[in-house]
């Protein structure tokens, strides 16, 4: 034992001096004959700084990896849209207050089915049905716009991931179960759920859902205001009339959809409480998400 030891010890003693030796040739042959004028072996070394991910891409990674462990597929659609995508296919009825000039970018007016820039990522949900046939089970992040004055609470331009699953007899309950999963998996496990009715023109019932407060637990804190629940997203039942205009048997399939803001969840996740940091690119702000960035 102690003899090969010693052997192996020598062996390497050998290595580290045939190497220097090499090194030291290198060094004579070079310019300066190893004067060391041409290598300053002293001077510090070149320091590569490593960059570290947005927190809005972490934060969509995080989701449409959970979802992708559940089977989902990831979609994408085009940001410039147009009213038949964004309104009319999602049940929008004519003068629905969210087709008001104040909340839509418009990009050309005047056309029957004009294009604008899109205000939810719902739109790739009718992009998707109207493209594939069930069962569908897609996730589909993106940014979008809406025109609103920007302050802590509201910006033009933010992201949201859309979630839609379309086959036979899909029923309500399956949509909790999808929800409160993920809300295990983005939370932890012993994160609650709870739904409220809500109303959204495209599913049928609607619901926003609540998480228990990852801060306090559900006792009740600053974060929460004091409620132990905070909001996390808008889901419901597809509306009949949504899978009729994009082409599915609605007698046949039924579905769910679900619709949240990256920001918002990326907000709760680190207590980060006004929206116009995620877009000013202050180095101060991003360095704080280096150590959630995974190399
Ligand atoms: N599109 C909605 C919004 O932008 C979010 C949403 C709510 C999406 C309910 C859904 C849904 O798919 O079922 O506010």
């Amino acid at each position: 034992m102690k003899r090969e030891f010693g052997r192996t010890l020598n062996d390497l003693k050998q290595t580290a001096m045939a190497k220097i030796e090499e090194m030291k040739a290198i060094v004579m042959a070079s310019e300066d004959g190893g004067k060391g004028e041409a290598n300053d072996l002293t001077l510090p070394g070149v320091n590569y700084e490593l960059g570290s991910r947005h927190p809005v891409s972490i934060v969509r990674q995080e989701i449409v990896d959970i979802f992708r462990k559940f089977g989902y597929d990831v979609a994408e659609g085009p940001e410039i849209e147009d009213d038949w995508h964004v309104f009319e296919a999602l049940n929008f009825p004519p003068n629905h207050p969210a087709r008001d000039m104040q909340d839509t970018f418009f990009v050309s007016s005047g056309h029957p089915n004009p294009l604008l820039l899109r205000t939810h990522t719902s739109s790739i949900q009718v992009r998707t049905m109207e493209h594939q046939k069930p069962p569908i089970r897609v996730i589909c992040p993106g940014r979008v716009f809406r025109n609103e004055a920007i302050s802590a609470r509201a910006h033009c331009i933010f992201h949201q991931v859309e979630g839609l699953y379309i086959d036979e007899k899909v029923t309500f309950a399956d949509l909790k179960q999808a929800i409160l999963l993920f809300a295990r998996e983005m939370f932890g496990a012993d994160a609650k759920i709870r739904m409220r009715p809500s109303y959204f023109p495209f599913t049928e019932p609607s619901s926003e859902v609540d998480v228990s407060c990852n801060i306090c637990h559900g006792k009740g804190c600053n974060i929460c205001k004091g409620t132990g629940w905070l909001e996390i997203l808008g889901c419901g039942m597809v509306d009949p009339n949504v899978l009729e205009a994009c082409g599915i048997d609605s007698k046949k399939y039924s579905g769910f959809a679900f619709g949240m803001g990256i920001e918002r969840i990326a907000m709760l996740k680190w207590q980060v409480n006004d929206l116009r940091h995620y877009f000013e690119n202050d180095l101060r702000f991003l360095h704080e998400f280096e150590a959630a960035t995974e190399v």
